[in-house]
């Protein structure tokens, strides 16, 4: 399944590649910060065409074209362009994240990095991989050490949560905080050893379905605010190397409010 996914990533992929630092079509969703091109359009529409050509039965979460339901057992979780504001902005980190599903279970994960070219993926029990070498997750277990990374959400402004708090006590807490602007690609780089830890406040079931399952199948841990285990349509995520996650939650606990 894993080759597949990766196949269909990849074409999804050289269309996003093909449009990058081009003119672009944008269009506004919830406000002036919340882009969409052509080009996420297009990325998509390839990918499902694909799924249901070669799957008729399976469903679909698909960021731009929301919920395509079949009677299966399986559903692809789709987000077709993840950075989308760096894309518009001619700024190379953004990437391509596929999730599926067995009746609500992750099974399996990819994530392609388009301009670096490279392949992130996960089968549930069978570990995770960057361009086919395992990875894992780092063994540091000091906050005071440790690079962290977020997103804002769209809606930022209104400081949703006090995300904003969190942000400066986070900061404060760690070596250092960075904001790439790619949930699935802040997920990798947790799988990876990269970053100790990665939160964000209002993310959706596109942003984390396969990273989750890369982060975990890396040896990492994903929870909710309150510690609690994770499911995709939560939208508030804390994932790390496991180590350093209960000091992360507990700064996080003191300023965050449902
Ligand atoms: C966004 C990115 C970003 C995160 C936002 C997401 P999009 O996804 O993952 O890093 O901070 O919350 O919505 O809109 O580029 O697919
Ligand atoms: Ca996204
Ligand atoms: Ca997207």
């Amino acid at each position: 399944m894993i080759d597949e996914i990766t196949y269909i990533a990849k074409i999804a992929g050289n269309i996003i590649r093909e449009g990058f630092g081009k003119t672009l079509q944008i269009e506004y969703k919830t406000n002036e910060s919340n882009l969409v091109t052509q080009i996420d359009k297009n990325s998509e529409k390839a990918i499902i065409e694909f799924i249901q050509k070669k799957y008729p039965g399976h469903s679909i979460l698909a960021e731009e074209n929301g919920e395509i339901l079949s009677d299966g057992e399986y559903t692809w979780v789709i987000d077709p362009l993840d950075g989308t504001t760096n894309f518009a902005h001619k700024l190379p980190i953004f990437a391509v994240s596929i999730g599926l599903q067995k009746k609500g279970v992750t099974v399996a994960g990819v994530i392609y990095d388009v301009m670096q070219d490279v392949v992130y993926a996960a089968e549930k029990g069978a570990g995770a991989f960057c361009n086919g070498q395992k990875i894992s997750v780092n063994s540091n277990a000091n906050l005071q050490h440790s690079l962290l990374v977020t997103g804002f959400p769209y809606d930022i402004a209104d400081n949703p949560h006090d995300a904003l708090g969190i942000f400066v006590d986070l900061v404060k807490a760690s070596r250092g905080m960075r904001r790439l602007g790619s949930a699935a690609l802040d997920l990798c780089y947790v799988a990876k050893g990269v970053f100790d830890g990665f939160w964000e406040v209002h993310l959706h079931p596109w942003d984390i379905c396969a990273g989750m399952l890369i982060v975990d199948e890396a040896g990492g841990k994903t929870t909710d605010f309150n510690g609690k285990e994770m499911d995709i349509f939560n939208p508030a995520i804390l994932s790390s190397n496991g180590l350093i996650h209960n000091s992360m939650l507990e700064i996080i606990k003191k300023k965050y409010t449902d």
